[in-house]
C-alpha cells in the first residue's frame, strides 16, 4: 500500500491562506474516504509555549533559541505525520510556513517513505492581506495586546520569515498557487502523486458552501424607475430588509458583504442586528453599474432625451458602455475581484450573504452559473426573493427562494 499515501507540505508567508486550504483539502479528501490529518506547527507551538512565542523576536532567524524550538516543533510534527500514515491515515498535511530551503530539505530528508507534494500559497493583494492580518490578530494568541500592537508584531514576524523565504523551485513535486484567484502559477510533478487529479482540481475551484445573494430592498429611485444614485430604502424596502433578517435569524451568517451604497448597507443592518456575531464588509467592487451621463435618470428620460444611448444599449446590452460610465462587460473584472475577495475573506464561514444590486447580482450569478453573455443583463433579480448558491468541487446548486415580509 506504499503508493497510496501522501505527505502534503504547505509553504508560504503567514496570512496567505495556507491553513484554510489545508483544512478545506482535508474536508474534501475525507468526504471521499481518504483519511487526512493536519499537523500544524503553530497550533503545537501555542500548546507547548503559550503566549511566550507571540513575541516577534522568537521568529528572528538570528535568535538561536527560537530557531531551535521551531525546528524541534517541526520534527515532532513530522514524526506525528509519519506515524499517522503508518497507521490509518492516507494523507498527512504539514501546515507551517516552511519558507526556508533548509527546512524543506530537512523535511524531504526526514520523511522518505511516501511522496511529498509541496503547495506554496502566494497572495500579493495588499488590501486582502491587510484584511487577513486583521483576522489573524483577532485570534486568542494576540488577545492580550492592543490591536495596533498586535498588527505591528505580526508584521514583524512576517518580515523575519521574508528574510528566509525561498520560493519553490528545486522540489520534485510542487504547485505554486495564487490563493486569492485559485490559480496555479507553476507546477512540477515528478513522482506519482496519489489523488493528484482530485487535489489539482480542488485547488482551482471557487468554493462557496452557502452564498445567499440578496438584492437591496426597494428605494425611492426604484419606484421612480431611476438608475444609479445613492438613495435610501423606502418603508417597504426597510420591511423587506427586516423580512430577510427574520429569515436569516435561523442561520448563522458571520459575514455580510455589501457595496458602498446606502441601499445595500441599509438592507444589511437589520440582518446583522438579528445575528449573534456578524460583520458587514462594504466592498467598492460590488457598487452598481456606473451609468455615467445617465446616472439618476429614469429609463423613460433616457429613451426620450438620449435615444442613441437607449437604442445602442438595447441592441447589445452586455457590451454597451454608458458614456463616462460602465457596461456589463466592462464591469466583469471588478465583479470577479469582488467575488474572489468575498470568498477569500469569508473562507471559514459556512454561510455568507452578499447584498448587491440588479446588474451586480446578475454578474455574480453569471460567475457561478453558465449563461450566454447576451442573456446575462436580463437575469431575473427580484427584491422579494434571494438566490441560494452552493458551489463546490462536487456540487453546484442555485435556488431562487422567497422570504416572508
Ligand atoms: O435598480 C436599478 C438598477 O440597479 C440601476 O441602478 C442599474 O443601472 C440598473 O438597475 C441595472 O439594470 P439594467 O442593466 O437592466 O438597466
Amino acid at each position: 500500500m506504499r503508493n497510496n499515501k501522501l505527505y502534503i507540505v504547505m509553504v508560504g508567508l503567514p496570512a496567505r491562506g495556507k491553513s484554510t486550504i489545508a483544512y478545506k483539502l482535508k474536508e474534501n479528501l475525507t468526504k471521499y474516504g481518504i483519511k487526512t490529518g493536519i499537523f500544524n506547527n503553530g497550533d503545537l507551538r501555542r500548546r507547548l509555549t503559550g503566549l511566550e512565542t507571540s513575541r516577534p523576536e522568537f521568529y528572528d532567524p538570528d535568535n538561536r533559541q527560537g530557531a531551535e524550538l521551531r525546528g524541534k516543533i517541526a520534527i515532532t510534527n513530522m514524526g506525528r505525520a509519519a506515524d499517522y500514515l503508518k497507521r490509518t491515515g492516507y494523507v498527512a498535511i504539514l501546515d507551517a510556513t516552511n519558507v526556508s530551503l533548509k527546512r524543506r530539505e530537512k523535511i524531504a530528508g526526514y520523511i522518505t517513505n511516501h511522496p511529498i507534494l509541496f503547495i506554496e500559497c502566494i497572495n500579493g493583494d495588499e488590501k486582502i492581506l491587510k484584511a487577513s492580518i486583521q483576522r489573524k490578530v483577532a485570534l486568542p494568541e494576540f488577545s492580550h495586546l492592543a490591536k495596533e500592537d498586535a498588527t505591528k508584531i505580526f508584521l514583524q514576524r512576517v518580515e523575519y520569515y521574508q528574510k528566509l523565504y525561498v520560493p519553490l523551485k528545486a522540489e520534485r513535486n510542487y504547485v505554486k498557487l495564487d490563493s486569492l484567484n485559485n490559480k496555479i502559477l507553476a507546477e512540477e510533478i515528478t513522482d506519482k502523486i496519489p489523488y493528484w487529479d482530485r487535489i489539482r482540481d480542488f485547488l482551482v475551484t471557487d468554493t462557496v458552501k452557502n452564498l445567499f445573494l440578496v438584492r437591496h430592498g426597494e428605494t425611492r429611485f426604484n419606484l421612480e424607475n431611476r438608475i444609479g444614485g445613492d438613495s435610501d430604502l423606502t418603508e417597504n424596502g426597510v420591511a423587506q430588509a427586516q423580512g430577510l433578517a427574520r429569515y436569516f435569524q435561523r442561520k448563522k451568517v458571520p459575514v455580510i458583504f455589501t457595496s458602498e451604497k446606502k441601499r445595500t448597507v441599509q438592507t444589511a443592518v437589520p440582518i446583522k442586528a438579528l445575528q449573534k456575531k456578524c460583520t458587514i464588509i462594504p466592498l467598492k467592487d460590488f457598487n452598481e453599474i456606473d451609468s455615467g451621463v445617465c446616472e439618476c435618470m429614469s429609463y423613460e428620460e433616457i429613451r426620450d432625451q438620449m435615444p442613441h444611448v437607449f437604442l445602442a444599449r438595447k441592441n447589445d446590452k452586455y457590451n454597451y458602455v454608458y458614456p463616462d460610465g460602465e457596461g456589463y462587460a466592462s464591469m466583469k473584472h471588478r465583479m470577479d475581484m469582488g467575488i474572489k475577495k468575498a470568498l477569500y475573506l469569508s473562507r471559514d464561514s459556512q454561510s455568507i450573504i452578499i447584498v448587491g444590486h440588479r446588474a451586480v447580482n446578475r454578474m455574480i450569478l453569471s460567475h457561478f452559473l453558465y449563461r450566454r453573455e447576451e442573456d446575462v443583463p436580463y437575469i431575473y433579480v427580484p427584491q422579494d426573493r434571494f438566490y441560494h448558491i452552493v458551489a463546490t468541487q462536487d456540487k453546484k446548486l442555485l435556488q431562487l427562494k422567497p422570504y416572508t415580509l
